[in-house]
C-alpha cells in the first residue's frame, strides 16, 4: 500500500534494545535527526528478558584472549576470528561505559563488581543486576537517558516493513528510507514512510519461528527478512540456538517460555533424570557449565532414551535465602508455575533461544546495502560462530552499535530519492503461523534430518501460498516468518554435518576435513 503519512530523518533506528538504545545515544550529537523505531513499547524486546548478563574480561586474572579462546571453542570453528577480538578487547570498556550510564550491576561486599560463571566460560566474567534481572536493568538505564535525549524521536508500535531504495549521484542504490505500519499512535497512523540517509537494524531475533522459545511475542525476524529484501545478505541462519534449561511447562505450552539461567547452574545447581542420575557426568570437562549446545544436546539425548518430555534441574541446596537475594526473578516464576525450586526440583527441557546468523555485517556493523547498518541479535558479524557463547549477546549489541556510530556520521551520504517500491511477493495470511511453529520445531528445530528437512521445505512453501485478505500486523509477520523459515530450513539441509548448535541427526560428526564455509541467503536465491 502507498504510504498514507511521510516524515524525514538522518538516520533511523529500528529497535530499542541495548543494540538500539546504544547506537542512539551513541550517534547523538553527530547527526542532526535520530528516529528510533520499535514494534510494541520500548522494553518489549529480548534485552527486557535477559537473565544471566554480559561477559567481558573485568575480572581479577581474566584477560580478553581468555574471553576470545572460550567464545571460539562455543562457536565450534565457525567464529570470525577479528570479529570476536573487537568483542572481548572492547567489552571490557562497554562495559564500563554502561556503568557509567546508571546501570546498577551487582557488587560484592566489598564494593567489586560481582562476577559469575556460565556455560562454556573458564573465568567468571559475567556481570549482573538485580541478581537474575541484568536485561531489565540495562533496558532501564537506556530508556532513562533515551528519555532524557529530547532530540531523539521514538515512534512505539511501529513495525518496520521495507527499505526504500535510491540511486546516489553515481546512480549505485542504498538507503532511501523505510516504510513502516505504525498502530495507535496519532498522526502516525497506519503505513507511513521515512525518507531518510541511514537505517541501523536493532531489532533481535526470530525466535517465534518455532513453537517454544524464551523470546517474546515481538521476535519475528523482521528486519533479517526486511534486510533480505532489500538485498542484504544473511549468513549462518542454520545455527540457531536452543537453550538447554527453560522451563517445561506441559506439551500444549506455546510461545514464549521461562528462561531457567545457566547462572543457576554457575551457582551450583545440575541437571538430573528421572532416577536422581547426573546428566552432565562424564560428557564434558566442564560437566554442567559445558558450552550450551553440549548441555542441550546431552539432555535432548536423555529425553529420547527414556521417552520422557522433560528433564530435571536440582537446585535445592541453593537454599531459600541465597535464591531469594541471587535469583529473585526466576524464583518467583517458578513458584506462579506452581514450582518451589528450594524445596522441588524444576522441569526443564531446551527451547529456541538466540540466532547465532543474521544480516551478513563488517567489523562496523556495515551490510551489503549502502546505507544499512545492523547490530545485535539481527546481525551476523561473525562472533559467534555456530553456537554463541553465553553472555555475549548484550555484549554484542553494545560494542558494535559503539562501532558503528564511529563511522556512520562520516558515511552518510545525500539524500536519495526513493524508487517507488518495487515489492511483488504478496502477504501472507497471520492465521499460518501455528502451523509454521509446529513444523519448523517438529523438522527443523533441536534435531535435523535430510527427510524432516525436505517435508519441512514442502509446508514452508505451501503455507507462502496462503495470501492475506488483510493488510495488517499478524500478515506483516506471517510473512517475514515465512520468508525466513524457508532460508533457515535450506541452510540446515545444506549443512550436511553437526557443528554447534546445529545438530544432523543423519550426519552425527563435525566435519572439519570439508569445512563447508558459511551459507548466505540473498534474494537471488530465491527467498520471497
Ligand atoms: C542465561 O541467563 O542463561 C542466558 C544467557 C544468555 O543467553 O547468554
Amino acid at each position: 500500500p502507498s504510504p498514507g503519512w511521510t516524515t524525514r530523518a538522518d538516520v533511523v533506528i529500528v529497535g530499542s534494545g541495548i543494540a538500539g538504545l546504544t547506537a542512539a545515544l551513541r550517534l547523538r550529537g553527530q547527526v542532526d535527526k535520530i528516529l528510533v523505531v520499535t514494534k510494541d513499547v520500548l522494553n518489549a524486546g529480548s534485552t527486557q528478558w535477559a537473565q544471566g548478563g554480559i561477559a567481558a574480561a573485568l575480572g581479577p586474572g581474566d584477560t580478553p584472549e581468555q574471553h576470545e579462546a572460550d567464545t571460539l571453542v562455543a562457536g565450534a570453528g565457525a567464529c570470525d576470528r577479528d570479529a570476536v577480538r573487537v568483542l572481548v578487547n572492547e567489552g571490557p570498556e562497554a562495559v564500563r561505559e554502561l556503568i557509567a550510564l546508571g546501570t546498577n550491576f551487582d557488587h560484592t561486599a566489598d564494593g567489586e563488581l560481582s562476577l559469575t560463571r556460565e556455560g562454556g566460560h573458564h573465568r567468571d566474567r559475567i556481570a549482573h543486576a538485580g541478581g537474575d534481572a541484568t536485561g531489565a536493568e540495562i533496558q532501564r538505564a537506556l530508556i532513562a537517558a533515551i528519555q532524557a535525549a529530547p532530540d531523539i524521536e521514538v515512534i512505539q508500535h511501529a513495525l518496520a516493513v521495507d527499505l526504500l531504495l535510491g540511486p546516489d549521484d553515481s546512480g549505485k542504490p542504498g538507503v532511501a528510507g523505510l516504510t513502516l505500519h505504525v498502530i495507535g499512535e496519532g498522526e502516525r497512523d497506519g503505513v507511513g514512510a521515512v525518507h531518510c540517509r541511514a537505517v541501523v537494524l536493532a531489532s533481535g531475533g526470530l525466535g517465534q519461528v518455532f513453537t517454544q522459545t524464551t523470546n517474546p511475542v515481538v521476535s519475528t525476524g523482521d528486519g533479517m527478512a526486511l534486510a533480505l529484501r532489500a538485498g542484504a545478505t544473511l549468513r549462518d541462519l542454520e545455527f540457531v540456538q536452543f537453550h538447554p534449561t527453560v522451563m517445561y511447562l506441559g506439551p500444549d505450552s506455546r510461545g514464549q517460555q521461562p528462561l531457567i539461567s545457566e547462572a543457576v547452574r554457575g551457582e551450583g545447581a545440575f541437571l538430573v533424570d528421572d532416577e536422581g542420575d547426573r546428566i552432565m557426568q562424564g560428557v564434558h570437562e566442564l560437566a554442567d557449565l559445558a558450552p550450551r549446545d553440549v548441555v542441550a544436546k546431552a539432555i535432548m539425548k536423555r529425553m529420547l532414551e527414556t521417552g520422557r518430555p522433560h528433564m530435571w534441574l536440582d537446585a535445592r541446596h541453593l537454599g531459600a535465602q541465597f535464591w531469594e537475594r541471587r535469583f529473585p526473578t526466576i524464583l518467583a516464576t517458578a513458584r506462579s508455575y506452581g514450582i518451589d525450586p528450594v524445596t522441588q526440583l524444576i522441569p526443564v527441557a531446551p527451547a529456541c533461544h538466540y540466532a547465532s546468523g543474521g544480516v551478513r555485517t563488517d567489523l562496523h556493523g556495515r551490510t551489503d546495502v549502502p546505507g544499512l547498518y545492523a547490530t545485535g541479535e539481527v546481525a551476523c558479524s561473525g562472533v559467534h560462530g555456530a553456537n554463541r557463547l553465553a553472555s555475549n549477546s548484550l555484549l554484542e549489541g553494545l560494542v558494535f552499535s559503539r562501532r558503528i556510530a564511529e563511522v556512520l556520521p562520516a558515511e552518510l551520504a545525500a539524500w536519495r530519492e526513493p524508487v517507488a517500491e518495487r515489492r511483488t511477493a504478496g502477504l501472507v495470511a497471520g492465521d499460518v503461523r501455528r502451523e509454521l511453529q509446529e513444523t519448523m520445531s517438529s523438522r527443523v528445530g533441536v534435531l535435523r534430518t535430510a527427510p524432516g528437512l525436505a517435508e519441512a521445505a514442502v509446508v514452508l512453501d505451501k503455507l507462502a501460498s496462503r495470501a492475506a485478505e488483510t493488510v495488517d500486523q499478524a500478515s506483516w509477520e506471517a510473512t517475514n516468518l515465512v520468508t525466513l523459515s524457508a532460508a533457515l530450513a535450506d541452510a540446515a539441509a545444506l549443512r550436511e554435518e553437526t557443528r554447534g548448535s546445529h545438530w544432523r541427526e543423519d550426519f552425527p560428526e563435525r566435519d572439519d576435513a570439508d569445512w563447508a564455509g558459511h551459507f548466505d541467503v540473498t534474494m537471488a536465491d530465491g527467498a520471497t
